[in-house]
């Protein structure tokens, strides 16, 4: 072999055995770049004359021609190469279901209504509606508190304009509904026992401060049937607070109270401890008022149609700002209602995360 062909056989198996991009530009320099063997003998033809210098310039020029062929060849290999390895591990699933868009979040109210009744139904209990703008009638007068009845004041009432009590005739009177009771109502009036309902839903009081809005929500239950009595009511609602609070020994206070739609009426407080700002349910350290609740008043079951000789019932009434804000940690009325986005995308809940006993409540 001349010194020419074992130096291409040579500058050619560098290229060939180059094991990736840089050790084939390493060949390539070595072999054309400014001081490679190829430019080398290059640069030596000028001293040569006539026919040797024609003959070294040709048989130089094939040896640049086929390295630049080789060059070119291994290139497009090692990119296959190299295109292979990256498919391999950058696999992409096109079968998989596409993930949820994690924008939007269901409002810890509307996650709380839902709890609650997801409880209350699993307890049989049915779910209604009630209309937010309601006759006086059902918001009051069939709740035993006729017009005029002091106890009114409990409740400062938005009428609309023109239909205030006094102005207007008493089948004329049109409020916003001051809680979810008309719904107690509502039912009683169309539906024979045994009862059991509930009911979610805006409500509406002239009152405003950091524990106050003139619009809020409440749970309002209601069971009627035959020997129901004040047992009942203790087991379903310690039953509920179990449930909502996630807490087996939850302990429960029931104070007398006065509604006029129930007697006897009593207030339900929770038990907690504090340690470190942060609360634990259950203990009787200290206690938080939650809940009214009481024996249906037998004048309500009178006015509904309902022979208070033969049947009793229970009822309770429940505000869901502050259960909400109880569980959620959630330190500020106000901001339930400001529809502020970094808030919501904070406390809000995942549009999937659909309340359920079997599936497990809240996060
Ligand atoms: N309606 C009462 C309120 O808004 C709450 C309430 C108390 C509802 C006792 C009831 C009940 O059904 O029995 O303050």
């Amino acid at each position: 072999m001349s010194t020419l062909d074992s130096l291409k056989a040579e500058l050619l198996a560098a290229v060939q055995g180059a094991a990736d991009a840089a050790a084939l530009d390493a060949a390539r320099v070595a072999a054309l770049g400014k001081k490679g063997r190829l430019t080398e003998l290059m640069k030596g033809l000028g001293s040569l004359d006539g026919e040797a210098r024609k003959n070294q310039g040709q048989a130089l020029n094939q040896i640049r021609q086929a390295l630049e062929a080789a060059l070119e060849a291994r290139k497009s290999e090692l990119d296959a190469a190299a295109l292979d390895r990256r498919l391999a591990t950058e696999r992409i699933d096109v079968t998989l279901p596409a993930r949820p868009d994690g924008r939007g979040r269901i409002h810890p109210l509307s996650q709380c209504a839902e709890e609650v009744t997801a409880i209350f139904g699993e307890m049989g209990f049915t779910v209604v509606d009630g209309p937010e703008i309601e006759s006086d009638f059902n918001n009051f007068t069939a709740l035993n508190m006729p017009l005029h009845h002091p106890s009114r004041d409990m409740q400062d009432s938005f009428y609309f304009e023109g239909k205030t009590p006094g102005t207007v005739a008493e089948e004329a009177l049109v409020m916003l509904r001051t809680h979810t009771s008309n719904a107690q109502v509502r039912t009683m009036l169309k539906q024979k026992p045994p009862i059991r309902i509930v009911n979610t839903g805006r409500v509406f009081r002239r009152d405003y401060d950091a524990t106050h809005a003139p619009m809020f929500h409440q749970i309002e239950g209601l069971v009627v049937d035959e020997k129901t009595h004040m047992g009942h009511l203790k087991g379903c609602l310690l039953e509920f607070c179990r449930a909502y609070f996630e807490v087996d020994d939850v302990s429960l206070q029931f104070r007398p109270s006065y509604f006029p739609f129930t007697e006897p009426s009593a207030e339900v407080d929770i038990g907690y401890s504090a340690k470190g700002g942060e609360m634990r349910f259950g203990g009787t350290e200290k206690w938080l008022e939650i809940l009214g609740c009481g024996m249906v008043h037998p004048n309500v079951l009178r006015i509904c149609g309902i022979d208070p000789e033969r049947y009793q019932g229970f009822a309770f009434g429940m505000g869901l700002e502050r259960i909400t804000m109880l569980k959620y940690g959630i330190p500020d009325l106000r901001l339930m209602f400001e529809s502020d986005v970094r808030w919501l995308r904070h406390y809000g809940f995942m549009p999937l995360d659909v309340p359920s006993l079997v599936g497990g409540l809240g996060q």
